[in-house]
């Protein structure tokens, strides 16, 4: 491959993994079983990083193992409705095309872990970028996956492999952090909430939550369903990846290498940290507590599973919004939402269950929205900076009053 005998495509991507194996001084390339691309947004792109793609797809590179897309700038067949200029759909649809092209499966989300074709299996080694979804992936379900680039994912997708180093070694899965929480956690925003005070203080550090069991329910058997337990968590991850760099965190009693391998997990001289307040991440996360009149209101960060569709159906039954709602989804998640009539529900309270993309990624600001309230930690980091919009941040009963009067009211 790195000899070009497969093509320029393959070369191209051989030397990529070739050169991050060299770097982080890896033995060999390790098989992979899944990737997940992320950076597919327009809006991060830009046109360099379409005209990239598309050179590489004229390469003729082709992925060898399944391979998904993270979320793109839009809704892919229904961009005109959101308000989508062409000027920012084209080159999107292009670069998409290009992933297609190269045998990409077009998911657009980035949830991968709740498509009942991918979930991943303990001990399986990916190549996955999205942050929120490498924390699930290496904690919730013990696989194995760095927080790989756009560029490197794809092309351990090509080449099939990715070097064997960090969280790839038994040894690099080592709790270096140990974390006691002695405030009550009651909900998704509580979870997002502490991966501001953790994350914020422990940069990329692997950690170990000695009582967090305490405040979650049992892990259903379809981790596909989400529930209660796996919306924390998958709020927590994608919290700690933005607030901090976490990839590996491990939950005591709870979380399959915590269970199997207990304290051993945890490094001679670890740190130790008590988190007894959540205040000052909401100080931080409610970002303009002067803020009442919201343009929209969106749940779903990382993307919203089964249980949380359900959730807003049943607060928003029989009721008319008065200001916009994304509740942002996987397609495949929607459809399950749809056949169960959550997603009708939502529709006909004024809602949209939009499915490709986030408040993020999608270019919200020229659709005119420049303030926002949510649930979701990642969310409350990401979109000021990234969409330039006001945010309230607070619970999913919180945010369904917003969108439900259109200001968000005092606790
Ligand atoms: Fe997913 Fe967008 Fe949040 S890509 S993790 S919903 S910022």
């Amino acid at each position: 491959m790195l000899n070009g005998d497969a093509g320029p495509g393959v070369q191209r991507a051989m030397e990529i993994v070739a050169t991050l194996g060299r770097i982080y001084g890896a033995p060999d390339l390790v098989p992979v079983t899944h990737v997940q691309i992320a950076g597919v947004s327009y809006k991060n792109l830009g046109d360099a990083g379409v005209e990239f793609l598309n050179e590489w797809a004229d390469e003729g590179a082709r992925v060898r193992v399944p391979t998904t897309l993270n979320p793109a700038g839009m809704e892919m067949d229904r961009w005109q409705a959101m308000g989508i200029s062409p000027s920012f759909a084209e080159p999107q649809l292009s670069a998409v095309g290009a992933f297609v092209k190269m045998g990409v499966t077009p998911t657009m989300s980035c949830t991968p872990y709740l498509f009942p074709d991918y979930v991943p299996q303990r001990g399986d080694h990916l190549a996955w970028a999205e942050s929120s979804a490498v924390a699930f992936a290496n904690s919730v379900l013990g696989a194995r996956t760095n927080r790989e680039g756009g560029p490197s994912a794809l092309a351990a997708a090509i080449v099939g492999r990715t070097p064997r180093y960090g969280y790839h070694l038994d040894g690099e899965r080592l709790a270096d952090v140990v974390i006691e929480v002695r405030c009550p956690l009651r909900e998704v925003a509580d979870f997002g909430a502490l991966s501001y005070v953790v994350g914020k203080q422990v940069g990329s550090a692997c950690l170990w939550f000695e009582n967090l069991a305490d405040y979650l329910p049992p892990l259903p058997d379809d981790v596909t369903e989400g529930g209660d337990a796996g919306d924390r968590l998958k709020t927590l991850g994608a919290g700690l990846a933005a607030y901090g760099a976490v990839t590996l965190y491990h939950v005591a009693g709870y979380t399959p290498e915590a269970n199997d391998l207990g304290e051993t997990l945890i490094k001679p001289g670890a740190r130790r940290l008590v988190v007894d307040s959540l205040d000052p991440a909401y100080t931080i996360m409610d970002a303009d507590p002067d803020l009442h009149q919201i343009d929209l209101v969106t749940v779903g960060c990382p993307h919203a599973s089964l249980n949380e569709i359900r959730q807003i159906a049943d607060m928003l039954a029989g009721q008319h919004l008065a200001t916009q709602l994304w509740v942002t989804t996987a397609r495949i998640t929607r459809d399950r939402a749809r056949e169960a009539g959550w997603v009708q529900t939502i529709e006909a309270a004024g809602g949209q269950v939009v499915a490709d993309t986030c408040a993020v990624v999608a270019p919200v600001r020229s659709i005119g929205i420049t303030s926002m309230a949510t649930n979701a930690g990642k969310m409350a980091c990401y979109a000021p900076a990234h969409s330039k919009v006001k945010m309230r941040y607070g619970s999913l009963e919180q945010c369904m009053d917003a969108a439900l009067t259109g200001e968000w009211q005092a606790e």
